[in-house]
């Protein structure tokens, strides 16, 4: 297992205010910053682009920040995620037409790369490109919203992907998104996530330190 990494997604902070409520979770103690990027396509919702991920890098956000890609398709926009200074960029298997080529794409662009899980979507795309990738992330929501309520089964995906990781011996992320609170931290880190992205727990909460600081709580227990 990685180190424990909380990253908020912002798809819940004040758009209005953007960089200074990014930076307010960051200085509470969050690790990463969770970009939710949303075509009205893929996902019956629309968020925000690359110019919007260098804007954040221009108003001095410095921490990883972590583009899970909600869009289809998606090859012609990795470059401009890469230049706008994403760190890792995930895509969903089922909007791109070639799994493989988008891999190299990202990991040609410089960035690291993951493979994101749908609630439904089979564990079996990774069989013949785990040795690529640098995070695995399963949804515990199905992908659009915020606000969600976390789906049980994603634990005993998490499992399974958690002895494919120590199987392989290779230091991949496990990240879990959708509906993680301080409440389910604990029990998600038990099922073998490392990377925990929260979105209205944190920034719905009237402190977001305190949230933070529950989550990395629960997460030493
Ligand atoms: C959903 C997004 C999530 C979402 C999580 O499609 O990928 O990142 O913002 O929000 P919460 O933590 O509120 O479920
Ligand atoms: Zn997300």
């Amino acid at each position: 297992k990685q180190s424990n990494v909380i990253a908020p997604s912002i798809l819940s902070a004040d758009f209005a205010r953007l960089g200074e409520d990014t930076a307010k979770a960051l200085a509470a103690g969050a690790d990463w910053v969770h970009f939710d990027v949303m075509d009205n396509h893929y996902v019956p919702n629309l968020t925000m682009g690359p110019m919007v991920l260098k804007a954040l890098r221009d108003y001095g956000i410095t921490a990883p920040i972590d583009v899970h890609l909600m869009v289809k398709p998606v090859d012609r926009i990795v470059p401009d995620f890469a230049k706008a200074g994403a760190t890792v960029i995930s895509f969903h298997p089922e909007a791109s037409e070639h799994v493989d080529r988008t891999i190299g794409l990202i990991k040609d662009s410089g960035c690291q790369v993951g493979l994101v899980f749908n609630p439904a979507t089979p564990l079996s795309w990774l069989d013949y490109v785990m040795d690529k990738l640098d995070l695995i992330l399963l949804m515990s929501v199905n992908p659009g919203f915020g606000g969600q309520k976390f789906i049980p089964s994603a634990l005993d995906k998490l499992r399974e992907v958690r002895r494919r990781i120590d199987e392989s011996g290779r230091p991949i992320r496990l990240e879990i998104d959708g509906g993680v609170t301080a409440a389910n931290i604990g029990e998600i880190s038990a099922a073998g996530a490392d990377t925990f992205v929260a979105g209205s727990a944190i920034f719905n909460a009237p402190d977001y330190q305190t949230v933070i600081e529950a989550m990395h709580k629960e997460l030493a227990a």
